[in-house]
């Protein structure tokens, strides 16, 4: 049998599509290779969010180029958001690959393997005009009883610094009934949490006269899902009826990203955010009033073009101020194409440097002081399996998305309720009430 191998960079977008492409191959008859070193196929899933991804598939497509070299046969497909953006130059920079596609063209890649018999012609993408939603074709799931829900695709946002838009196209929701009738037949296989994904999700179904609200609600009355999820929504669209929608539906998560990006509203208007310093503030004061426990996670950049040492103390407040349980921090990564890219005043990489170290120190003390207030209650956690560091651990997420390592006993896909008694401030650790309450029974 030929086996396929897939490498995913970047996103949860990512993450699902390359599960579509598992699917896609499966069906066309060719099983999983444990790394690409076994595999007939390899497949990159790119991304193109900044350099480092970029650099990143540089060094696996030398390997997988050398590969080559000694096996002639290998075929080697290039998909996602680095291909669209390099199409012109993809197949020139890198003559080893045989096919490539963008992220809404994925099934030319089983097209072209279907039609080429494997490598007999250099393929080619299918173009952007018939984009179609990846959600359409078979899915391999990494876990049994979580799911990625694709409900839109593309982003009609203009931020300065961000290639998306270029890569992925104006946005399209996927129609509510999809959407619910993917999730009940996801619920019937046993799923109990699933993530809506879109790039922008709270500006979901414009186009179609509905709303993200009205979906979350109908998805929170699908019978046997207990977790709903979503990323990423953009705070200029985090209306008060999705707020209201979370606070009111059981299985929507107590928790949200919000990508702040910059506390400074000089900056927040060069990146083209639409939203203010005191508006996000404000946003994010609302949403904690409306919906009790809530978790706030956040991305934020520095080093964007014009950022003076004032506009990043505005972001160091502002995160004190709220106070994350957890945030992405990234150095300014100009995009070849993209507004910011262009602006002067680029920003030199060693103040960068700094700028990211004394963020990341402000994060930490803000999530530590989070995740301590978490000490001595009883969570929720959905059990994902033994613990990365310490195997005799199990390992899983509470509702508010916070890892939890524990002492006890359960199946990946269990709920357990577990006390939590120490925290970092990037995890709890705990023991599994049903254990200790065991424990306590036999003593007495
Ligand atoms: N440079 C650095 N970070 C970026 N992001 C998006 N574009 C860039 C860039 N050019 C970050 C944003 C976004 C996250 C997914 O990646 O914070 O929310
Ligand atoms: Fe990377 Fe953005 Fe594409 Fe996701 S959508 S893969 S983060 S470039």
């Amino acid at each position: 049998m030929r086996r396929y191998h897939v490498t995913t960079f970047g996103c949860q977008m990512n993450a699902h599509d390359s599960e579509r492409i598992k699917g896609m191959l499966e069906e066309l008859g060719l099983g999983e290779a444990p790394s690409p070193d076994d595999a007939d196929v390899v497949v990159f899933n790119t991304c193109t969010i900044r350099e480092k991804p970029d650099t990143k598939f540089a060094a696996y497509m030398g390997d997988a180029a050398a590969r080559k070299r000694e096996r002639p046969d290998l075929v080697i497909a290039v998909g996602g958001c680095y291909a669209e953006a390099q199409r012109e130059r993809l197949f020139s920079m890198y003559p080893s690959v045989d096919v490539a596609f963008g992220p809404g063209t994925i099934p030319h890649l089983a097209e072209w393997l279907g039609a080429g018999g494997f490598g007999v012609a250099r393929g080619a993408w299918g173009t952007a005009e018939e984009r179609t939603f990846a959600a359409g074709l078979p899915q391999h799931r990494q876990r049994s009883f979580q799911a990625w829900v694709q409900i839109s695709m593309g982003c009609n946002s203009v931020c300065s610094y961000c290639i998306v838009p270029a890569v992925r196209g104006r946005e399209v929701s996927r129609r509510p009934g999809d959407v619910l009738a993917e999730i009940s037949q996801l619920a019937a296989q046993g799923v109990r949490e699933v993530t809506l994904l879109g790039q922008n999700v709270n500006s979901y179904g414009r186009d179609l006269q509905t709303s993200f609200a009205e979906l979350l609600r109908a998805v929170d009355a699908v019978a046997g899902v207990d977790r709903i999820r979503f990323t990423s929504p953009h705070p200029k669209d985090f209306r008060r009826d999705v707020i209201e929608a979370m606070g009111e539906c059981a299985s929507v998560c107590e928790h949200a990203h919000l990508p702040l990006q910059s506390g400074s509203t000089r900056i927040l208007k060069a990146m083209r955010r639409t939203y203010s310093r005191e508006r996000y503030v404000e946003l994010a004061t609302a949403m904690r009033a409306a919906i009790p426990d809530l978790a706030l996670s956040t991305d934020v950049i520095v080093g964007f073009p014009g950022e003076s040492e004032d506009d990043f103390r505005e972001t160091l407040e502002v995160v004190a101020e709220v106070g994350f349980d957890s945030a992405f921090t990234f150095v300014y990564s100009p995009r070849q194409g993209t507004e910011a890219a262009a602006m002067p005043d680029q920003i030199d990489e060693e103040v960068k440097r700094d700028r990211i170290e004394r963020l990341v120190e402000v994060v930490q003390r803000g999530a530590a002081e989070r995740n301590a207030s978490r000490v001595g209650l009883v969570e929720e956690v959905l059990v994902e399996g033994p613990s990365r560091t310490d195997p005799s651990l199990l390992r899983g997420r509470t509702r508010r998305n916070t890892t939890v390592n524990f002492t006890g006993s359960a199946e990946p896909g269990e709920l357990v309720d577990v006390l939590i008694e120490r925290a970092t401030s990037t995890t709890l650790a705990g023991a599994a009430v049903r254990e200790l309450q065991a424990a306590s029974a036999a003593r007495s």
